[in-house]
């Protein structure tokens, strides 16, 4: 397909004529761009690895500033910006993936209308799976101070509470989760983490199976899935989980396919050498490295060294 053709077609698919085109090419083979304020958006990198293996993906940790949760909407929105800035201008990202909660409801509207026509898929909390998977109406939430606090999660909220009249969420802000999560990766024993998860779990209310408990729980910061085998025990039986890694990589499939930016899977001899990956920190290296070690390990062989990134 020509390059005007492609690009019309983007366009076409992307606002109908209404939004620009974006201001570098986009290229089918070019990466696709994820960002998280620090280790949490590997839990959705390991899912666009499963759903996507044809793509080279750049992921940028933004662990100098780690963590997002407690800080304010505008250092969200210009740390948010300028990474992505740095994923289009030099890696020439074909999308953008904000797995954060956190800067996607903070900023995930900045990003969007500073780039028309760049494909640009924000995370939110797993509501609607939620509310689908509940027994009891009772849903507990767990999330960021700054992802609670914001417009986008009560906009959120009060459209699904409205298409879900019998069911009620209960949310709790997990002050300091995040950067427990972080201090883990180093080599922490996990119990700072347990504790934590230990207290804000209790402040949720009952959990459980009985009728007014709460059966289904939401993560709702992309941190907390990594952290999964520590969440499990602390539940009664029966409480189930949801995070929304699988629909965010599936939301981005079905984006590039609509574009045609997908690229094609690899098959024969090239599904031998994996698509590349990049890991980039503007913190510690060694963090990110040992957390991709820890949890992308069995997808991605060998692992790339983390690359410092001045941002
Ligand atoms: N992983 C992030 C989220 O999904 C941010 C956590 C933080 O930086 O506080 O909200």
């Amino acid at each position: 397909m020509g390059k005007a053709h492609r690009l019309g077609r983007i366009q076409g698919h992307l606002g109908r004529g209404r939004l620009s085109l974006p201001r570098h090419s986009i290229d089918r083979a070019a990466p696709i761009g994820v960002f998280d304020s620090g280790i949490g958006g590997l839990s959705v990198l390991q899912a666009l690895r499963a759903a996507l293996p044809g793509e080279d993906l750049v992921y940028v940790a933004d662990s100098a500033h780690t963590p997002y949760g407690e800080r304010s909407d505008a250092f969200i929105a210009e740390r948010t910006s300028a990474i992505a800035r740095h994923l289009r201008d030099a890696h020439g990202a074909k999308l953008l993936v904000i797995a954060c909660n956190t800067a996607s409801a903070a900023a995930a509207h900045v990003v969007r209308q500073d780039n028309p026509g760049w494909p640009v898929v924000a995370i939110e909390p797993a509501l609607k799976p939620a509310a689908h998977h509940t027994r009891t109406g009772h849903v507990g939430v767990l999330a960021t101070r700054s992802t609670l606090a914001s417009r986008k999660f009560a906009a959120l909220r009060a459209a699904v509470t409205s298409a879900h009249q019998d069911v009620r969420f209960s949310e709790v802000a997990c002050d300091g989760l995040a950067a427990s999560i972080e201090r883990c990766a180093q080599g922490g024993d996990g119990s700072a983490s347990r504790d934590l998860l230990a207290r804000y779990l209790g402040q949720l209310g009952e959990l459980g199976a009985a009728a007014h408990a709460i059966d289904t729980l939401v993560l709702g910061c992309t941190h907390y899935p990594l952290i999964r085998e520590q969440i499990q025990p602390q539940l009664p039986l029966g409480v189930y989980i949801v995070d929304s890694g699988l629909p965010v990589a599936r939301h981005a499939r079905r984006l590039l396919h609509s574009t045609g930016l997908l690229r094609p899977e690899p098959l024969g001899d090239e599904a031998l050498s994996p698509a590349s990956l990049r890991l980039l920190a503007t913190g510690s290296v060694h963090t990110l490295h040992a957390a991709a070690q820890r949890w992308l390990r069995p997808m991605a062989a060998p692992l790339p060294d983390v690359e410092t990134l001045a941002l």
